[in-house]
């Protein structure tokens, strides 16, 4: 597959979603009509491409509410489309609310995977077959010690109910492939960071608490260690594969960043006191441990040698280059955090985090 021309992306609103849309139409000179089908949950805001939308106009860009997990609204859309390419990100995404609540993410991520293979399935029988990519993650690999890299052929080990309803979906995605000759790729990538990213997840997280002047909750010993990728280089990967992989096969992402929460933490809190004109140091005080999240894994590093060698992909945006622009975005955006942090996200964080209200 090379010029895919009518493209369905699922959860455009979320934040990679976002990021990926806006790098097809502002970066990869994407022409044809991209479908974004989105539930718009507390992490989707359709006004992240309200912009877009309106300078691309209906012959390319279109936006349908819709649950992925409705299999009727699927089929039809697919079949009013025909799609060429389908770009998987809808997901329900932040392991802590997976601990507190799973079914949602056994009913989104693998009954809504599930919904659309069917629909591809369904496209394909009679006539349209598409290329399937499924956007996944390092954490159905498990949790590693001091040493070692996930590669593509490392078993599987998911260990929390977010991590078990990716995997699943995973496996899915691979079964249609064998069974029923799907063209599918699969992705599985590190921790991304960077603009539209719901201040759930740590970065995001902790430059709105530093703004606020609220504490910044540091699970367990924070020494759990994460790879870092800036998102706009998960999209170029993503496209890459979409666009130039081999069909059946699984592609590792990552940043070869690898940081300790803490370490990370004390240098983020750096980078907004700098722009702040704060002295160095000044968000330390705020610096607070909490008992740590359950099952927490505690290292993740990805060997993405692979893609690099058969795709030519590589990161453009170094760690200390991409944590400047994130916090650079959430300081000029803060209407924006104001915006996605009402709702629905103000009333789970009240009843489920005390210390985070
Ligand atoms: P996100 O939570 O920011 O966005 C998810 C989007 O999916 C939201 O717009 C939401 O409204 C939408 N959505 C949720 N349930 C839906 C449903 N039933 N029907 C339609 N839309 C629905 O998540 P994200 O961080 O952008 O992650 C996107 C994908 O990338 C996920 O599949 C995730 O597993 C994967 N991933 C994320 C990371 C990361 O660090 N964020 C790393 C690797 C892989
Ligand atoms: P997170 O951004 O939730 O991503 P994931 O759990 O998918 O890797 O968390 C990244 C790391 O930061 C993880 O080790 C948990 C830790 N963390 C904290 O210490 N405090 C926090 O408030 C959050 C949200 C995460």
């Amino acid at each position: 597959m090379s010029h895919p021309e009518k493209i369905l992306v699922t959860g455009g609103c979320g934040f990679i979603g976002t990021n990926f849309v806006r790098y097809l139409f502002e970066e990869a000179g994407f022409d044809g009509l991209l479908v974004n089908v989105d539930k718009l949950t507390y992490s989707g805001n359709p006004k992240n491409l309200a912009d877009l939308a309106a300078k691309a106009g209906e012959k390319h860009y279109r936006f349908e509410k819709l649950d992925i997990t409705d299999q009727a609204a699927m089929a039809a859309l697919f079949d009013r489309h025909g799609f060429d390419l389908v770009v998987h990100f809808a997901a329900e995404s932040h392991v802590d609310r997976s601990i507190v609540g799973p079914g949602e993410f056994i009913q989104t991520n693998i009954v809504g995977t599930f919904s659309l293979l069917e629909a591809a399935r369904q496209a394909k029988a009679k006539g349209r077959p598409c290329r399937f990519h499924h956007v996944s993650t390092d954490e159905v690999y498990g949790s590693l010690g001091p040493t070692g890299k996930f590669l593509e052929t490392t078993p599987y080990d998911p260990r929390s109910p977010y991590s078990a309803s990716k995997a699943s979906s995973d496996h899915l995605v691979r079964a249609y492939a064998h069974t029923y000759g799907l063209d599918v790729t699969v992705s599985n990538c590190s921790n991304n960071y960077g603009p539209y990213q719901f201040p759930e997840k740590l970065i995001p997280l902790m430059i709105c608490h530093m703004l606020e002047g609220k504490p910044l909750p540091v699970y367990g010993d924070g020494k759990n260690v994460r790879d870092w990728l800036y998102v706009r280089d998960h999209c170029d990967a993503v496209w890459a594969i979409a666009c130039r992989g081999k069909s059946g096969e699984t592609y590792n992402i990552g940043g070869e960043s690898e940081w300790c929460n803490i370490e990370l933490l004390r240098h983020l809190c750096d980078i907004v006191a700098a722009r702040l004109g704060k002295p160095a140091g000044a968000f330390e005080p705020l610096i607070t441990y909490v008992p740590d999240r359950p099952g927490h894994d505690r290292r993740y590093a990805i060997d993405c040698t692979r893609i690099k060698r058969e795709l030519g992909w590589k990161q453009s945006v170094d760690f200390q280059h991409g944590l400047e622009k994130t916090v650079d975005w959430y300081l000029g955006n803060a209407a924006w955090i104001k915006d996605v942090q009402t709702g629905e996200y103000r009333a789970w964080i009240t009843r489920n985090y005390a210390d985070r209200t």
